[in-house]
């Protein structure tokens, strides 16, 4: 999908569709009246009529309308009066895009007109291209061509010539962002006999190689024993599949200035282990490096962006499997960190490849350390596919990871991390235990558990994305989050 601006006439410029908005209590805009008035009020004509309306997801698709070049005029109901949010931008374009991507290769969006004094034109700009890429993203890899469905190529977006180099500087912030967003979704729906841990290492590898700005280091198995890493090699010995420790890294600002350090899970199929999962669903759990791809994807972004940050990106990836080398319940691993954890169930394997990367990132003194995982089960029960679950000691921190993902649409909420959860996780064996003896408070037990690999004094912010990764309900596959909170939280709070 390509975005442009467009600065031309309305009523003379070239295009297969022109996108006109019908705003609150069915009245037109300024630059709309003008088209109306061309097209001898055939706008006015339908709302009279009511074939359309200013309300959301009304819409009238029209062709060889008079007075104007355009081959059709599709008439939007947008009736917004106090706040247009990603919602309904995505609401608006699912429906563009099921009109017009059939018979449509581009589309031109006069939307100066839905404007208001809490709405700034950069920030509908930004919404409209999120919800776009949305609507218009597929993943055809593994499909016969004719299979592939016809979508818009090119949606542009009008404006005046004067707000044309800000809206261009948007633009183009925005086009980084949702390049990170989509490497990130494809790299969640590739199938998990294709991205392996190796694969997710040669992504990682080639991002450094398209990048000048990130220098990449893949640490294989042999270094993994080196470095003690033994909750990760744990997890790792049931699988054919070789597991590597990804390490990336993205100067953007001063060498002396401490990096933030963003550590993603990547277990590229849990299958549970020998506490193997059910059956049914099983499949999804190809999406469990999901942290992992938004590390990726995040990093992809903010060095197109040339973000002004270090960022160092830490995968611990490895495949969860039940092999005859497999770790087992009741075994005792000990971690990088010489912390030894008794395992009582080998699919609480997440929180054992991350810990390890928790000790090695001290080394880097973080300024901040965030982890993204789909960590837990217990996750989507409690917020299902539309929050984040942000953990963290410090309040300020999970208010600004908060207030990130409200400012981008891509939304989070605080949970809790009482220390009185901890105790879940005292092991008679060995100074922890990897789940907790109940299922109840999962996803906290969870970060309770990684909070014994990061010291006191440091800032840290957990993620757990189990749900937010994957969408729910009448949509499948990833969604790319949580990279546009990474990006906005790097963006603004650093
Ligand atoms: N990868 C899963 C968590 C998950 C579940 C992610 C559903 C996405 C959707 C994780 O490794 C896991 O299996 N967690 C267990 C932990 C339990 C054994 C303590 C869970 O949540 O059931
Ligand atoms: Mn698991
Ligand atoms: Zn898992």
């Amino acid at each position: 999908m390509k975005y442009v601006l467009n600065c031309e006439n309305l009523l003379t410029l070239e295009t297969d569709c022109l996108i006109v908005p019908i705003l609150a209590k069915n009245t037109l805009g300024k630059a709309v009246k003008l088209v109306d008035q061309a097209s001898g009020k055939l706008i006015s004509h339908a709302i009279k009529q009511e074939d359309v309306t200013g309300k959301l997801g009304s819409s009238l698709l029209v062709t060889k309308v008079p007075g104007i070049r355009a081959k059709r005029v599709l008439l939007m109901g947008v009736e917004v009066q106090t706040d247009f949010n990603l919602n309904h931008a995505q609401q608006f374009a699912d429906r563009v895009t099921a009109l017009l991507g059939k018979q449509c290769k581009n589309a031109v969006i006069a939307f100066d007109d839905i404007l208001n004094k809490t709405l700034t034109k950069e920030k509908l700009l930004e919404q409209f291209m999120q919800a776009f890429n949305q609507a218009n993203y597929q993943f055809n890899d593994y499909k016969s061509a004719e299979k592939a469905k016809k979508l818009l190529g090119t949606i542009s977006f009008h404006a005046q010539k004067t707000e044309e180099k800000k809206l261009n500087t948007v633009m183009k912030k925005t086009g980084s962002l949702l390049g990170g967003i989509n490497f990130t979704k494809d790299l969640c729906n590739t199938p998990g006999n294709i991205c392996t841990p190796h694969y997710l290492a040669e992504q990682a590898v080639k991002l450094g190689k398209s990048l000048k700005s990130i220098k990449v280091k893949i640490h294989d198995v042999k270094a993994i024993k080196r470095l003690k890493m033994g909750a990760l090699y744990g997890v790792a010995k049931g699988s054919a599949e070789a597991p590597y420790f990804i390490e990336m890294h993205y100067n953007g600002s001063n060498k002396k200035d401490k990096p933030v350090v963003l550590i993603g899970k990547g277990v590229t199929f849990d299958s549970g282990g020998i506490s193997l999962k059910p059956g049914a669903g099983m499949e999804e759990m190809k999406y469990d490096m999901g942290g992992a791809a938004s590390v990726l994807g995040a990093l992809h972004a903010i060095a197109e962006m040339r973000l002004p940050v270090n960022v160092i990106g830490l995968i611990p990836t490895v495949e969860n499997m039940p092999n005859g080398h497999a770790y087992k319940p009741g075994d005792v691993l000990t971690s990088m960190s010489g912390k030894t954890i008794e395992i009582v169930n080998t699919d609480a394997e997440g929180r054992l490849i991350l810990c390890d990367a928790l000790t090695y990132a001290k080394k880097f003194k973080p300024d901040l350390i965030v982890d993204i995982a789909t960590l837990t089960g217990a996750m989507v029960v409690s917020l299902g596919h539309v929050r984040t679950g942000i953990f963290s000691r410090d309040m300020k921190l999970s208010d600004q990871f908060y207030n990130a993902g409200q400012a981008i649409g891509d939304k989070a909420w605080p949970m809790p991390l009482d220390d009185e959860y901890q105790k879940e996780m005292n092991s008679h064996i060995a100074d922890m235990r990897n789940a907790g003896t109940t299922r109840y408070a999962g996803a906290i037990t969870a970060a309770c558990f990684l909070s014994r690999f990061v010291d006191k004094d440091q800032p840290w912010v957990h993620l757990d994305i189990a749900g937010s990764a994957w969408h729910g309900g009448h949509s499948v596959g990833a969604t790319g989050r949580p990279v546009p909170l990474l990006v906005q939280y790097l963006e603004t709070c650093c």
